[in-house]
């Protein structure tokens, strides 16, 4: 695709749009907005533009459809595959303006708030109603409702509340074309024809941007426990972890780390927790509710699974501070590898009783091309966060033989059930490996659908597709 570029003509229209102290064009104004967390890539783009409203995305999005100038869709940049990035330069559209709960029906038990406001901004406010909007993806005191959206964020409480798609009702969004549109209606089923808003969820920002989001909610659960436990074979822990779902219980977060995982997280936050020089993993786990008696016997139940699988001593979180430290650990992993060395995410997903042998096909596999990688994420939905890091590993093995295993392990995810990408989507990083997942009808498909929402292909281009 030969894309246009902006001109000194283009450039003052945008500018009249949305104000020129909103168009940004200096090298270093527009740095942060090159990279987002995903590895160490960076791209600058043409411009970055931060509309207010609807209206001005629309005639945004109209100047670039048609002199072809490629639109980047940016939330707050916490993505892990890159969708932010704009690798085909042009314009970089930020959503931090749209930063607004317009709405919390608490007759209804919905809201409606504009992209751009934080997730954990958002579950406050609802909470203080409360209400609970529970998606909480490891970012969720910084990443925006539609990143979360354009990726389908998870999180540790998807594995009983689901994920951010199940608790989308309705959205508006500004097509390719410029046109606006609203994908659904506010209502909790509907069958009136495709399902649009689930169309748009996931959909990376390539197919259109939202605006606005219909949310629903939840009555806010009144009590949590939190267990961590120890075990000296990771293979054991991924092993109890079915079984604790086999016994009739679902947990609120069932969350699994590897040693290593634990060992960075302590040097890179200021928690620390006992941990045995034998202790090779841990799971979180967490159950929730209204009546402390049951959940109580939850945890019992919980215990004896895990007491079944070799786990060594049970910690029961006593107080508020010590589930807070544990939780601060658990989301810190990502960070704490990334500050230990260069690493590449893969977002491995299999049915849960699945993941003992998607552990040691990993560890398998990193044997065989000579990677180390380090392992933690969301066992309950057998969401395994494969991170391998480069550390001492040369640019030659890391850039060649790296990506070979790589596809071995996707491989084996969809051998074992699962497939390639779980809540971090496919991006830019990891287009080169859906043919694991997809066929040529499949892809097709999928293509043709971009096609429909964006026929010159100028929403955030080079994602998904090869
Ligand atoms: C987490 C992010 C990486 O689970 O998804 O920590
Ligand atoms: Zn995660």
């Amino acid at each position: 695709m030969n894309y246009g570029t902006l001109n000194s003509e283009l450039y003052s229209m945008l500018e009249q749009i949305s104000g020129a102290h909103n168009v940004l064009r200096r090298h270093e104004d527009m740095e942060p907005f090159s990279h987002d967390e995903t590895e160490n890539l960076r791209f600058m783009p043409e411009c970055v533009i931060k509309p207010a409203s609807a209206e001005e995305i629309s005639a945004i999005m109209r100047i670039c459809h048609e002199h072809l100038i490629p639109v980047t869709p940016r939330g707050a940049g916490t993505g892990l595959s890159g969708g932010a990035l704009a690798v085909h330069g042009g314009v970089i559209i930020s959503m931090e303006r749209f930063n607004k709960i317009l709405h919390i029906d608490e007759r209804n038990l919905q809201a409606t708030v504009e992209p751009g406001v934080i997730t954990q901004v958002f579950q406050d406010t609802v909470k203080e109603k409360g209400l609970f909007y529970p998606p909480d993806p490891a970012s969720k005191g910084s990443c925006f409702l539609g990143g979360n959206l354009a990726e389908c964020s998870g999180g540790p409480k998807a594995v009983k509340y689901g994920v951010t798609k199940d608790y989308v009702l309705n959205m508006e969004v500004v097509l390719p074309s410029g046109d606006i549109i609203w994908t659904g209606a506010n209502v909790l089923k509907n069958s009136t024809g495709y399902n649009l808003t689930q169309l748009l969820v996931g959909s990376e920002g390539t197919l259109g941007i939202i605006t606005k989001i219909v949310f629903k909610l939840i009555p806010l659960p009144k009590v949590d426990l939190l267990l961590l436990v120890p075990f000296f074979s990771a293979e054991k822990a991924c092993e109890a972890v079915s079984a604790v779902f086999r016994e009739g219980i679902t947990p609120s977060a069932m969350e699994f780390m590897e040693r290593d995982a634990i060992d960075w997280v302590m040097r890179y936050v200021d928690v620390s927790i006992p941990v045995k020089p034998e202790v090779q993993a841990h799971l979180l786990i967490e159950v929730d509710g209204n009546d402390s008696d049951a959940l109580m016997k939850d945890c019992e139940l919980i215990s004896e699974v895990m007491m079944r699988y070799e786990c060594d001593e049970i910690l029961f979180a006593e107080t508020s501070e010590q589930k807070a430290n544990l939780w601060k650990m658990r989301r810190s992993a990502g960070e704490a590898v990334k500050s230990h060395s260069i690493y590449k995410e893969e977002d491995t997903v299999v049915p849960r009783a699945e993941l003992p042998r998607l552990l040691s096909g990993v560890k398998s596999i990193g044997k065989k091309y000579g990677f180390r990688s380090v392992c933690y994420g969301h066992a309950g939905d057998g969401n395994l966060h494969v991170n391998i890091v480069k550390e001492e590993m040369s640019d030659i093995d890391w850039n060649e033989k790296v990506p070979l295993g790589i596809r071995e392990i996707f491989t084996l995810c969809v051998e074992l059930g699962g497939t390639i990408s779980g809540e971090h989507g496919i991006g830019y990083v990891q287009k080169n490996y859906m043919d694991i997942a997809f066929n040529p009808v499949q892809m097709n498909l999928m293509k043709n659908i971009k096609k429909v929402f964006d026929p010159k292909g100028i929403l955030n281009p080079g994602k998904i597709f090869v």
